[in-house]
Formats: C-alpha cells, structure tokens, sequence
C-alpha cells in the first residue's frame, strides 16, 4: 500500500484467538470454512462438524435459510443474527445483492426494527453510554475491546427516521448505518463503532413498556445535555485518537446545535444535515440535466424545516454558489415551510439555522397559497407528513414550470409526502420525482418511470470510506458537494431518461468507491489528511475496498 502509514496501535485480532474463543469472534469465525490445517493449528478439532466447506456453500445454506422466513423483520432478525455469529458470511451474502439486502437491513424494515428494537433484541452491539456515566465517559469508551475505532456513529434517539424519539430503541440506526458504510463502500467494517448515548427519552410507550432497555426517564434540559456531550465528543479524542463522530437521527434542532458547536473542532458530520444536503444535491444536479436548467435559475420551497430541511437548504446554497451566485442571492431563492406555515421574517420562533431562510411575506399557514405566491420549481418534502402532497400541491407545482422537481424524501414509507403514481400521475407525467424510500417502477400513459431513491447511503458511506482513508482531520461541506457530483455523474444518461437520478442499488459498491476515490483526492488537495498523499489515489483506496472472503488465519 503507498501512502505514510499511521502507526496503530496492536488489536484484539492480533493477539491469536484459538478453539471456542475463536469460533465466537464474529470477524474470524469461518465456522465449517476452517481448512483441517487450521483446525489443528488453532485448536478447533472436534469444536466443528467434518464437512470443510467453502463460503459458497455456507452463502447457499443463508439463502435457503431465509427463504423459510416468513417477512422482512424475521430476515432482518437472521441477518443481524448472522453478522453476530460470523460477519464474513454477512457482509458476502449482502453484498451479492444489495439492491435485495439493502431494504431489508435499513429503509423500509429499520423502521419496524426500530419500533419493536426492545423486543427483537437478542445481545449487544456496539456501546450505550447514558446519562448516569457522566464523569467516567473515557473509562467507559476504554472498554471496548478495540483500540483502533476509526468511526463512531452515534445516535441520542431523539428523531428516528419519521418516527419522532425512539430512546433507546433507536439504536437499530446506528448499527444499519455502519453496516451500510461496509455493504455499500467497502469500509473494512473493523474499527466501526456504533453508540447509543441514552439521555432518557420523552416516548412514554417505550418508558411504560416492561421490556424497554433504555435509562427510564424524561430527557434533561439542554444546559445539562451540552456538558454532557461536551464529556462525550472530548473523551472519544482521547480514547480514540484518530476517530471520526457520525452523528445520525439527533432531534432536528439538537443536531444543528451540535454539528455547529463540533464541526471546527472535532473529526466529525451529521449525516441528517450534510448528507441529506448532498443527496439532494446529486439529485438535483440530475434533476436539472433532465429539464435541461441551471440550479441557479431554479426557486426552491421546502416543505419541512427540520435537521434535514436546513441541511438540504445550507448544501443547496453551497451549490448555487459553485454557479456563480452570491450567498444572498442563492438563500434568496430559497424558501421553508414548517410546522407554523411559512418561514417570513414576522416569525418568533426561528433558531438561526432557518432565519437565514426566512424572508419577507405576508404569514401563510396554507402550501398551496404559498406555492401560488413564491412560485417555486422545485419543491422538496423533509416533513415527516405522509401524503402532504396531494393533487392541489402536485397541480399547483405543474402550473409554474414545465417540468416541476418534487422530491417527497421523507421516510418511512407511509410518512413520504407523496407516492410516485400521485407526483407523474397528477402532473401528466411532468414531474422529475424522487422519494426518500424505493417505490417500484410506475407506468403512466404507456410510458415507464423508475422513481429515484433519494437516500443518503449514496454518500454518508463513501464519505466515511475517504475519512477512514486519509485519516482527515476534518469533514467540510465541500466534500459533501464533491460526494454529490460523484454520485450524479454515476448515472447515464439512459438511466435519465426513463427518470433515474440516483445510480442503481445494484451498481452501489462501484459507485460509491468511485466517490470515495474523488473525495479522498479533495481531502489531500485541502491538506486535511493524516497520511502523506499516495501516486495514485484510486489503486491505493481500492487496495483497501473490504472483500468478504474467508482468509487464511494461519500464515
Ligand atoms: P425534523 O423533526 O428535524 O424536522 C421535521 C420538520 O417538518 C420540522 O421543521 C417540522 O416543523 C416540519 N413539520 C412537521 N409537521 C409538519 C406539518 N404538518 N406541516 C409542515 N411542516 C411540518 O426531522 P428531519 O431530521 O428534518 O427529517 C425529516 C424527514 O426527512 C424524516 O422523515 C426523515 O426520515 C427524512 N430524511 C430523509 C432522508 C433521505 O435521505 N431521504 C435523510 C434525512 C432525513
């Protein structure tokens, strides 16, 4: 491998695990895949049936195993099981497939995971710190078997998917989300840390249910959290002292406050804010090469003005500025629509994160009249509101421009603002639509559609594969931007014209190493790496791309 290696420091799997203590490390274990050389050597003979078989042969067995599941959550259950009990086989059998995998390990199943995540539990994964280790914050991340943790994704529970604060049952999305980092980029997944950092929760269901096993109280006022994750953020930097802080699913406003209070200080990204942002972006870079426009020409309202609204909005300036327009001018062509109605500046209860898109109108609590006023081209569900875009909302987007962008990327399935058939079908097949969730193919008048996923496993994953990498210091906004190109360039303009604006799942490990690739090579142009740059940024970054293949584990 070319580049300046960081010295790491020496691992658990170093150390010549041997018998059953092997046969339970789920990042070793080749159960019936052991060769009998290896059976002698390391003390498994007698521990394993005769048979020596190939990791295709176990990949078959997973597949008829599963098929006898009878829904997705039951396939999810085996599949985390399996992960726990040999991760090679796991990560092989995901990655055969991902566009099959993909919506059973996260969007749509992780919702119903998430709900019932107390009642499916079977053993712990990745860490829990609450509340009552405040003070012993570092003796706590000490205890983790592996020194070299490269990134934490770490949830409060407070906002999961759409479905408001799940406490600790939250932490399904920690653990879909680095498993995604390996299935979708080839981050080799050692080294990947998931955390739930459990301030109680405010879902009484959960504080009610026997089996919940979350800290059984209300959450704390801010003035108590901010120290709180102050101990957290600064303990990882002494734990972990090359460690990147994926921040997922916080509650809107905490996660702005806290990628603002961080990003300059610490390795870290909130993937709610900036991935979301750059998602869209990719989206709307393909958006605008369908209906043949500028970004910089195009009005925008968003329908929601939460973690995922702000984010969309910060990123979708950031992107009219590549164009050429100011700051002022590109926020001005931006315009948010909450809980309240619209964002204008009579408005008195706006954090600074939205005042910068808030302008002069008169108040509106009503879409469409808004819509009538402000005129905009692309509008883009971050709501929550299931079915909020209905026939008025897609008909008064219609009447504005030929070809409306409606983007309904609220998830889970049942919360998107509107549904594929609703966008073409009451545009007359005018609408450039992507969602949130996967829709399957729609035909309108004769013509096929293929609805775009607007999800940002496209990017958070090659982003964190280009940290992990180069050991960034850093993860700045324009690297999200560049995240965004990669992945819009990633799509053909075939793919375009039947409506895709995102690359096929099935093409996600190449597109998303593609990515890495680009953005590794912005992070040494920005003298933000650890390691000296290598000659050739894309051979060294795809020597490391992860293969779930069983090893030789002895010499
Ligand atoms: P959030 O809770 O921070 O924000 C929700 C926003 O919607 C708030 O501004 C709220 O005032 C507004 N809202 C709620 N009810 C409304 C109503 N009846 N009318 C108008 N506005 C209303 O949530 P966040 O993090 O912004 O996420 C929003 C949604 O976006 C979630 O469903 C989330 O799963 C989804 N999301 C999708 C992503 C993707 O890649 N497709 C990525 C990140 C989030």
């Amino acid at each position: 491998m070319q580049g300046a290696k960081v010295t790491e420091k020496p691992d658990r799997f170093e150390d010549g695990l041997r018998g059953k203590t092997l046969l339970e490390s789920p990042e070793l274990n080749k159960d019936t895949g052991f060769t009998l050389e290896e059976r002698r050597v390391l003390g498994l003979e007698g521990l394993l049936p005769t048979a020596v078989e190939t990791i295709d042969q176990h990949h078959q067995r997973v597949l008829q195993q599963l098929g006898q599941k009878p829904t997705d959550l039951e396939r999810y259950i085996y599949l985390n099981q399996l992960a726990d009990t040999n991760e090679t086989l796991f990560y092989n059998v995901v990655m055969s497939n991902p566009a099959y995998y993909l919506p059973i390990l996260y969007d749509p199943t992780i919702a119903e995971a998430c709900l019932k995540f107390s009642h499916i539990y079977r053993r712990p994964k990745g860490m829990y710190i609450s509340m009552k280790d405040r003070g012993h914050i570092q003796e706590r991340l000490a205890n983790w078997p592996d020194k070299n943790v490269r990134v934490i994704c770490a949830t409060s529970g407070g906002r999961i998917l759409g479905l408001g604060d799940l406490g600790a049952n939250g932490m399904g999305i920690p653990i879909g989300k680095l498993q995604l980092y390996t299935a979708c980029a080839g981050v080799p997944p050692k080294g990947l840390l998931p955390i739930f950092i459990d301030f109680g929760t405010e879902n009484s269901q959960a504080l009610n249910d026997p089996l919940y096993i979350g800290l059984r109280q209300k959450r704390p006022p801010l003035d108590q959290v901010d120290p709180f994750v102050d101990e957290f953020v600064y303990a990882v930097q002494e734990e972990f002292k090359d460690c990147c802080i994926h921040f997922e699913d916080w509650r809107g406003t905490d996660a702005l406050h806290y990628l603002a209070r961080y990003r300059e200080q610490v390795c870290c990204f909130n993937d709610d804010i900036q991935g979301t942002g750059s998602i869209t972006v990719a989206g709307l870079v393909n958006a605008m090469r369908i209906a043949k426009q500028s970004l910089k020409d195009q009005t925008v309202l968003f329908f929601g003005a939460g973690s995922a609204g702000v984010g969309n909005a910060m990123m979708i300036t950031a992107a009219m500025k590549l164009e050429g327009l100011s700051e002022d001018q590109a926020r001005n062509r931006i315009w948010m629509f909450d809980i309240n109605g619209l964002l204008e500046d009579s408005r008195i209860d706006l954090i600074p994160e939205q005042r910068l898109f808030s302008h002069k109108h008169a108040p509106s609590r009503d879409l469409v009249e808004s819509i009538n006023s402000i005129r905009p081209t692309i509008l883009i569900g971050v709501s929550t509101v299931g079915k909020a875009f209905n026939q008025q909302v897609i008909r008064a987007m219609s009447e504005i421009t030929e070809r409306p962008v409606i983007f309904a990327l609220s998830n889970p399935t049942e919360r998107a603002e509107c549904t594929p058939e609703e966008a073409f079908g009451w545009s007359d097949g005018r609408a450039i639509y992507a969602a949130g969730v996967q829709f399957p193919p729609v035909q309108i008048k004769g013509k096929m559609f293929l609805p775009g996923q607007a999800n940002n496993f496209y990017i958070y994953p090659a982003i964190g594969f280009a940290v992990y990498a180069t050991h960034a210091k850093r993860v700045t906004d324009e690297m999200f931007i560049e995240a965004a190109r990669s992945t819009a360039d990633a799509v053909t303009d075939e793919q375009r014209a039947q409506g895709l604006m995102f690359p096929p799942q099935s093409n996600v490990l190449e597109s998303e190493v593609r990515t890495a690739v680009r953005v590794s090579t912005l992070i040494f142009d920005r003298n933000l790496a650890g390691i000296d740059r290598p000659s050739n940024v894309d051979a060294w970054l795809r020597s490391m791309v992860y293969k779930p293949e069983y090893k030789s584990l002895i010499g």
